[in-house]
């Protein structure tokens, strides 16, 4: 009896402490975040329960997106218990209300905060109040934490995630961890185990390649530095090339459609950066393209890589269940690419030779992997198919 006693004890005081949540975020996390469009001076509560409506109405919930993320600027200080203390001029009825009213659409609720002392917008970070701010967390109904990196001068990044994950665990509610300092840690080969998913470079921002204010990145730029990072990726455990930029006014519509596949191919977190209230069509049919949505959500969960690089043009594949294989012809040229495919050149990991072709942009069937095809991929576009297995 004695003996059961202790190994219960330190069965239970293990797993109470010491992991991350299990069976969530199984398939790369969907939703929609805050920052990218609305930022800091933006942000309040009729815009966010207003983005709730909006991906009701939309389709969107439907077709799987289903976090709504509040990020920086909704904290302003703490009370003297260490509470912290909401903004009340932006969140005027608290995070608990707004938590309600988004749980009420069939969403999840997420939230933002900082393993430093403040947040990259000066608001008040979690150092020194991971247990209480996770413990506020679990009451309001958070399902998904996104946790930065700003003024954290002497921290050891895996020790202060960690510090984090457990005290989310401790507060007993299952909440998505997304990890968030830019990768400089090479964050992906300690992260699997404290977080669901971990960005892998700075941020993102609208335009197509470069970088802008010095470590804003282009979409190009970044899906560059996505390539070898593959190994990594797995069911509950995401490398995150960052929110999504598709429709906001720096990117022309074929260059978010590049920016949204590449997307799906490399098994990213699909969180929507644009005010999805204002949606022009093109726009909407790139979000909701859901052949495309399959490919991210695939249940192998195995990230995409580079097969064949002629400099401004190149192949990436991505393994698929059922052994299907997706492929996409990316041009990053301001001009046309006309190429030649021949299946069994293009130098496919696993290809066995006999598989039909879905274009997954034009929804429709090709000639099978048995012939050669002629394509022409527009400027800055890409040409997607999914290979289905018939060996
Ligand atoms: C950092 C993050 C961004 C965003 C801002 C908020 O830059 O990388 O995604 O959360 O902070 O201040």
């Amino acid at each position: 009896m004695k003996y059961l006693i202790f190994v219960l004890f330190v069965t239970f005081s293990l797993s109470g402490n010491c992991q991350k949540y299990g069976n969530i975020a199984k398939t790369p996390p969907m939703g929609w975040n805050s920052w990218n469009y609305f930022e800091c001076d933006n942000v309040n509560e009729d815009v966010i329960k207003e983005m709730a409506d909006a991906m009701v109405s939309t389709g969107m919930k439907d077709i799987g997106y289903e976090y709504i993320n509040v990020d920086d600027c909704w904290q302003i200080g703490r009370d003297s218990l260490g509470n912290i203390i909401v903004d009340s001029l932006k969140f005027p009825n608290g995070m608990k209300h707004l938590a309600d009213y988004i749980h009420s659409k069939g969403l999840k609720f997420g939230i933002y905060s900082d393993a430093g002392t403040h947040t990259c917008a000066g608001r008040p970070g979690s150092k020194g109040f991971e247990k209480i701010d996770a413990q506020t967390y679990a009451e309001w109904g958070v399902d998904y934490l996104k946790y930065d990196w700003c003024n954290t001068e002497g921290q050891e990044p895996i020790e202060s995630y960690t510090l984090m994950r457990d005290a989310l665990y401790e507060a007993g509610r299952p909440i998505v961890f997304s990890i968030c300092d830019w990768g400089i840690s090479e964050t992906w080969k300690w992260a699997g185990d404290v977080g669901h998913l971990w960005r892998t470079t700075y941020d993102i921002t609208d335009r197509w390649d470069g970088t802008r204010w010095g470590n804003q990145l282009g979409i190009v730029n970044i899906i560059e530095k996505q390539n070898g990072l593959e190994e990594y990726a797995k069911p509950g455990k995401w490398n995150d090339p960052d929110m999504l930029e598709v429709g906001n006014p720096g990117l022309t519509t074929n260059e978010s459609r590049v920016h949204f596949t590449m997307w799906c191919m490399l098994a990213a977190p699909l969180i929507t950066g644009n005010d999805l209230r204002n949606m022009p069509n093109e726009i909407s049919e790139i979000l909701m393209n859901s052949e495309l949505i399959a490919i991210n959500q695939d249940i192998l969960g195995k990230q995409g890589f580079k097969v064949y690089d002629e400099g401004n043009f190149e192949i990436w594949q991505k393994p698929l269940i059922n052994g299907d294989i997706a492929i996409c012809f990316l041009n990053l040229e301001n001009k046309e690419k006309q190429f030649q495919v021949n299946w069994k050149e293009i130098n496919i990991k696993g290809f066995k030779g006999q598989y039909a072709i879905k274009n997954l942009w034009e929804n429709k069937m090709k000639k099978s992997t048995n012939e050669e095809l002629s394509i022409s991929i527009p400027p800055r576009d890409v040409w997607i198919v999914r290979l289905i297995n018939q060996n």
